[in-house]
């Protein structure tokens, strides 16, 4: 099938390329994301393939249908970025990769907790430069702390079960709560001020939907421990950015670790290293001691890689076979 894919880079091609071996699919590569601006360049393609970034609202929508496109088939697993009313409307089928290595995202997020509870970027910076001292650098053990996970799917499940290991108190929190999980793990569900309140590390692992965007905001996060550990590996609108700020110059959270930022889009995945920041809020998380911002880089490890451009080729190969489709979402 001819399959136009977006906002790729080295690692995509490369993964892609090995699956489609396999495969055998007419891909060709564009390193612009997918959105009005750059619809046109799908023209003529029947599967399109954007990734996390990539905007498919009705307007893009409209210009793939009429260039001929039918099938959406999304490379990553939160389809926040796709109007799935305004596909069924013009009856463009959407496919994901609901899973492909929940390890890559959870170990992402106690990499950047630890990172920054222990401050080993700091250090790291320090003996580079010949610095041995470690003034400002006492951290905290992971052992006793409490936990609390919100949204136990298959990330979130992976990263219970590492806390376990560091010997941490667990607290859950989902509305499809799974008792036998919890039990398993010697872990309890919760609800949601209740796990805020209790926990020393509060770790997001739920999508971004119309329900849970700003989950994160003024009123919870003043519910939450002085001195909390948050990291979100999930969505950046599950959190409000400004209320963000406001709590870290108070002084009210112990540190924050992003993998996502609400305004990510146009700003990850890209050097801007000779112009600088033009968004003043990302600018402005940058400069606490106590955050630390990777740029959506959780499912970055070649196991993720493999597995997301073997399922993404094979949801392309069925669409074409009309067979069911597995993992098309539904609106
Ligand atoms: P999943 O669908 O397996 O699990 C999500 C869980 O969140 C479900 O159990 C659901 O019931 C729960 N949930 C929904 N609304 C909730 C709420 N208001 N409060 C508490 N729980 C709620 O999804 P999975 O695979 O675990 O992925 C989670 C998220 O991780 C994705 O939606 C995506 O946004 C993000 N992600 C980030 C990546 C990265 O590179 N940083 C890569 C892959 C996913």
């Amino acid at each position: 099938m001819k399959l136009a894919v977006f906002d790729t880079h080295s690692y995509d091609q490369q993964a892609l390329s090995a699956a489609n071996v396999r495969h055998g699919h007419e891909i060709v590569y564009f390193e612009p994301r997918l959105h009005a601006a750059t619809a046109s360049l799908a023209a003529g393609f029947a599967a399109v393939c954007p990734f996390v970034n990539c905007r498919l609202d009705a307007a893009t929508l409209q210009q793939l249908a009429q260039g001929g496109t039918r099938l959406v088939a999304l490379r990553a697993a939160g389809y926040n970025g796709i109007d799935l009313a305004a596909a069924k409307a013009l009856g463009m089928t959407v496919v994901r990769v609901p899973a492909y290595s929940p390890h890559a995202v959870a170990e992402h997020a106690f990499a950047l907790l630890l990172t920054l509870v222990r401050k080993t970027h700091r250090a790291y910076n320090r003996v580079r430069e010949a610095d041995f001292s470690l003034d400002g650098l006492v951290g905290f053990d992971l052992h006793g702390k409490t936990l609390g996970i919100i949204g136990t799917g298959r990330i979130g499940r992976v990263a219970a079960r590492i806390a376990t290991g560091f010997g941490c108190r667990v607290l859950l929190c989902d509305p499809q709560s799974d008792p036998a999980f919890a039990q398993q793990l010697d872990a309890s569900y919760c609800e949601l001020p209740q796990l805020l309140a209790q926990s020393d590390i509060v770790s997001l692992h739920l999508p971004l939907t119309p329900d849970s965007h700003h989950l994160i905001n003024a009123e919870s996060l003043a519910r939450c421990k002085p001195g909390v550990i948050l990291v979100n590996t999930s969505r950046g609108g599950l959190i409000d950015t400004p209320a963000l700020i406001a709590a870290l110059k108070r002084g009210q959270l112990g540190g924050v670790a992003l993998d996502v930022y609400e305004l990510e889009e146009g700003v990850f995945f890209q050097d801007w290293s000779g112009t600088g920041l033009a968004d003043d809020q990302l600018a402005r998380l940058t400069t606490f001691p106590n955050v630390l911002i990777s740029s959506h880089q959780g499912f970055l490890t070649r196991e993720a890689l493999a597995n997301i451009a073997d399922t993404t080729l094979e949801n392309v190969r069925a669409f074409a076979a009309g067979e069911t489709l597995i993992n098309a979402i539904s609106c």
